[in-house]
C-alpha cells in the first residue's frame, strides 16, 4: 500500500503529479522565457543571434542587482559586505566575454542574410547598458533621449542616471576614513561623470601605501579595478567580434560601427585606480 507521498512519485523515485504543485517551470518563467525568440528571417543563425543578446541582458539584469545594492552596502559603511556581490559581478562579467566566442561562430556572410531585418535596432539601444554605465558612474544624458516615448523606461533610467555611483560611494568611504578629500568632489553634482581628481588619487595612494592600515578600502579599490578590467576586456571582445562580423561598415544604430567602439574603449570609471599605479 503507498502512503499520499508515494502517489506522486514515479519508480524511480521522481515527483510526477503536478496538478497542484508548483513546477520547474512555473517557479522559472519558462513559458515566458523560452518564448522570446522572434526572429525576423528563416535563417538557421539568427536564432543564436537573438540568444547571446538574451543571455547578455539576463546577465546585465543580475550584475544590476548586485552593483545596486553593493552601492548600499558601501553607501551605508558595510564594506566587507559589498565584497561578495563585487566579486560575483566580477565572475558574471567572465561569462559574458565568452558570449562573444559564440558569436564570433557568426560569419558575415551568415549575417548579412538577416542583417537588413534588423533595422535601426542596435545594442546600443540596450536601456540596462545604460543602467550600468550609469551604475559605474558613466553618465551620458544624451542616451536618455532614445526613451523620450517610453515614460515608465524614462523614469526609471532618469533616476539611475540622477543616483550617486558604486565609484561616488566609495569616494565618500575615503573621506569617513579620514582621508582629505575635496568639498567639491564629496559634494559634486552626481548626473555628470567623475573626473579625475588629485585629491582623490592622493587618497587612494595612501590606501595603497599602507595596506595593513587601510585594508578594507585596498580591497574595495582591487575590487572596483577588476570589475573595470573586465568591462574593458568585454568592450575589446565585442569590437573586434564586430569587426569580424562586419568588418568597417557602418553600425545598424547609425554609428561609424568599429570607430564607435574603439573610441568608447578610452572611456573610464575609476580613472584615479589606474592612475594611481604609475606612482605607487
Ligand atoms: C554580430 C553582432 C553584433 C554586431 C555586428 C554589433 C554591432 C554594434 C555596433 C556597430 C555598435 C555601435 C552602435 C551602432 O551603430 O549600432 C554596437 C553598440 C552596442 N552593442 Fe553591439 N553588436 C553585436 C552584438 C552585440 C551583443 C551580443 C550585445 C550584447 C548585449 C551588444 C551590445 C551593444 C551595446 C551595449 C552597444 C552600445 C555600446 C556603447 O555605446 O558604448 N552588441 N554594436
Amino acid at each position: 500500500m503507498q502512503n499520499k507521498h508515494e502517489t506522486f512519485k514515479n519508480e524511480a523515485g521522481i515527483h510526477t503529479d503536478f496538478k497542484e504543485k508548483m513546477t520547474y517551470s512555473d517557479y522559472l518563467g519558462l513559458d515566458t522565457l523560452l518564448n522570446s525568440h522572434h526572429p525576423l528571417s528563416d535563417h538557421h543563425d539568427e536564432m543564436m543571434f537573438i540568444s547571446v543578446h538574451h543571455v547578455s541582458e539576463i546577465w546585465i539584469k543580475q550584475i544590476l542587482h548586485e552593483l545596486h545594492s553593493a552601492t548600499r552596502d558601501i553607501q551605508s559603511g558595510h564594506l566587507s559586505t559589498s565584497f561578495k556581490k563585487l566579486a560575483r559581478v566580477a565572475e558574471i562579467q567572465k561569462q559574458l566575454k565568452h558570449v562573444w566566442d559564440v558569436l564570433g561562430t557568426l560569419t558575415p556572410a551568415e549575417y548579412m542574410a538577416f542583417r537588413d531585418k534588423l533595422g535601426n535596432a542596435s545594442g546600443f539601444q540596450s536601456y540596462q547598458y545604460r543602467m550600468l554605465e550609469f551604475a559605474l558612474g558613466y553618465k551620458t544624458e544624451y542616451v536618455l533621449q532614445i526613451y523620450e516615448n517610453e515614460p515608465k523606461l524614462l523614469a526609471i533610467l532618469q533616476e539611475a542616471h540622477n543616483a550617486p555611483s558604486l565609484y561616488d560611494v566609495s569616494v565618500q568611504a575615503l573621506a569617513r576614513a579620514g582621508l582629505p578629500i575635496d568639498e567639491g568632489v564629496l559634494q559634486r553634482d552626481v548626473r555628470y561623470t567623475h573626473q579625475s581628481n588629485t585629491s582623490v588619487k592622493e587618497a587612494w595612494i595612501m590606501v595603497y601605501r599602507n595596506v595593513d592600515h587601510y585594508w578594507e578600502l585596498y580591497e574595495l579599490a582591487e575590487k572596483l579595478v577588476d570589475i573595470e578590467d573586465l568591462f574593458q576586456q568585454w568592450r575589446f571582445r565585442h569590437m573586434k567580434t564586430v569587426e569580424r562580423v562586419i568588418g568597417f561598415k557602418t553600425g545598424t544604430g547609425g554609428s561609424g560601427g568599429v570607430a564607435y567602439l574603439k573610441k568608447v574603449l578610452d572611456q573610464y570609471f575609476f580613472p584615479e585606480l589606474w592612475e594611481l599605479r604609475t606612482e605607487v
